[in-house]
């Protein structure tokens, strides 16, 4: 049976992509920052039929240890780690860099670069022991090198994100390490990262944007399940995994017209399965 392990896994697409991982019998170890959290997912995901087993661990991906940690306590559980994913992430404050405060853009970096390096560093050195194994890093905004204000230091952590994973790629081709490392490119998913900054602070999203993710959104059930379907076929080394590929965006706007999707009520509060509350 086939292992993987998923940061920042108890909501969003992380917990998404755990989700189909159990349904295709995988042994899932899910993390994230707070324990109740953590709880009430797995008890969710113990409600989905498996025959895999499923673990939890607190983790703070900025904290190399914690990573380390979360490595040993899947490697005592499981044995081996076949999957690891980088998803951990926060949005920025829509700020001017100027406007931002050094814990913000240490925040940011801290977690979407630093939490993909070292979650990266820690899953290698594991793997190159196994001698298998695929790591997967979250592409984002910036990744294809867009800019717009607001979103400068998130755009930075991910730009430098989709350099470093094709250089890990590289690095482990030319050292025959046996194992594969990708990005997955999830495009816009409604979740609370979309409505909130660093985890916490509201983003009051301008008619124009919310129309714009109501055309290009999707929900990270729809997403998690793409992804998860293409890593367990996947043997390729830096492959991009992509759900909102220019022509499936190109295709959304055309037909924008005949299909009325909404996934904000007048609170902005999110209409999606991950919020049933607010349905
Ligand atoms: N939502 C989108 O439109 C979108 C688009 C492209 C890429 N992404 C990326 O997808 C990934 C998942 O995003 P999501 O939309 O599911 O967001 P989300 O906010 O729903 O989930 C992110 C999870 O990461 C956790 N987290 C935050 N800081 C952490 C830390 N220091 N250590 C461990 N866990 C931490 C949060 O607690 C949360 O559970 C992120 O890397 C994000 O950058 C999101």
């Amino acid at each position: 049976m086939k292992t993987v392990v998923i940061t920042g896994s108890a909501r969003g697409l992380g917990y998404n992509m755990a989700r189909f991982f159990r349904e295709n019998n995988f042994n899932v170890v899910i993390s994230d920052l707070r324990e109740e959290s953590l709880q009430k997912a797995k008890s969710e995901l113990e409600q989905i039929k498996s025959d895999g087993k499923i673990e939890y661990k607190v983790c703070n991906v900025s904290k190399i240890y914690d990573l380390q940690e979360l490595m040993k306590f899947a490697i005592s559980k499981f044995l081996v780690v076949d999957i690891w994913i980088n998803n951990a992430g926060v949005n920025q404050p829509q700020k001017a860099i100027w406007e931002l405060t050094q814990d913000e853009i240490d925040t940011i970096i801290d977690v979407d670069l630093k939490g993909a390096i070292f979650g990266s560093k820690v899953a290698v050195e594991q793997m190159v022991k196994q001698h298998k194994g695929a790591i997967y890093n979250i592409e984002g905004y910036g990744s294809n090198d867009a800019h717009m204000l607001g979103l400068n230091m998130y755009g930075t952590s991910k730009r430098a994100v989709t350099y470093f994973t094709e250089s890990l790629a590289q690095e482990v081709k030319e050292r025959d390490a046996g194992i594969i490392v990708g990005k997955l490119s999830p495009g816009i998913m409604i979740t609370e990262f979309t409505t909130h900054s660093l985890g916490n602070d509201k983003i009051e999203l301008a008619e124009k944007t919310k129309k714009v993710y109501n055309i290009l959104g999707d929900t990270p059930e729809t997403v998690g399940k793409f992804l998860v379907e293409k890593m367990i076929t996947n043997t390729k080394n830096n492959a991009k995994i992509e759900w909102l590929t220019t022509a499936k965006a190109f295709k959304r706007f055309l037909t924008a017209g005949f299909n009325k999707r909404n996934f904000f009520d007048k609170d902005q509060k999110l209409l999606t399965d991950d919020n049933k509350e607010a349905k």
